[in-house]
């Protein structure tokens, strides 16, 4: 889904710098959760409205995206969320190592083609980096509604310093430790299978 660059969701991100923060200006205290792709921010603003002790972090590398994203935590007033416009590979992660309860990843872009390798938020290169901010026992949380990108997460996670701790094929929305993304309603609507895996740091 292509999103049209928008000035006024970019200047909205200029404004906001309570809530948008430079990477490396990333304070961890208490328990923390991040959201690679974090899209328009469906899923970061109800798990930071249910969980208000708990502190979210929302990765994303376009910023017109991320605009709608900061609209719905300042629509909620939620305190505790923080924004960052940029890509996580780029993001030089020292500052936050073993200090991140959990990941969520949703729906990321799959990136099939070799000469996109680089680009995958799944891959040997992205979990090393999981692994290097996630406390020991950190959990990552993967859905898909694509079926060979889970079966190469799968892979990929187990020949990483990662164990399984739930795999389902034909996931129903939970709402304990997940909400839904905008991403997932709509392929719900169409009645597309969701592929689900929680996988723990060891
Ligand atoms: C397919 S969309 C899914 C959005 C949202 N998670 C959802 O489920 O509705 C993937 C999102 O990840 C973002 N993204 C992809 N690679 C990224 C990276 N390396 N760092 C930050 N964001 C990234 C894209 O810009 C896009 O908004």
């Amino acid at each position: 889904m292509r999103v049209r660059y928008s000035q006024s969701k970019v200047q909205l991100l200029k404004n906001a710098k309570d809530i948008v923060v430079a990477p490396d200006d990333l304070l961890i205290t208490g328990d923390t959760f991040l959201e690679i792709g974090t899209g328009k921010g469906a899923f970061i603003t109800t798990m930071a409205e249910r969980f208000p002790k708990v502190n979210f972090i929302g990765f994303e590398k376009n910023a017109t995206v991320l605009g709608f994203a900061l609209e719905k935590v300042q629509a909620k007033k939620l305190t505790n969320v923080k924004l960052v416009n940029a890509d996580f590979f780029a993001f030089e992660t020292l500052s936050l190592e073993e200090k991140v309860n959990g990941i969520f990843l949703n729906f990321p872009d799959p990136w099939p083609k070799q000469k996109h390798e680089k680009r995958r938020l799944l891959s040997l290169r992205a979990l090393s980096k999981f692994h290097h901010i996630l406390k020991l026992g950190g959990l990552v949380f993967f859905k898909t509604d694509n079926a060979s990108l889970f079966e190469f997460a799968k892979e990929t996670f187990a020949a990483s310093s990662f164990n399984p701790v739930t795999i389902d094929e034909d996931y129903q929305l939970q709402t304990t430790i997940d909400a839904e993304t905008e991403y997932e309603h709509a392929f719900r609507l169409k009645g597309v299978k969701i592929r689900r895996g929680v996988f723990i740091k060891v």
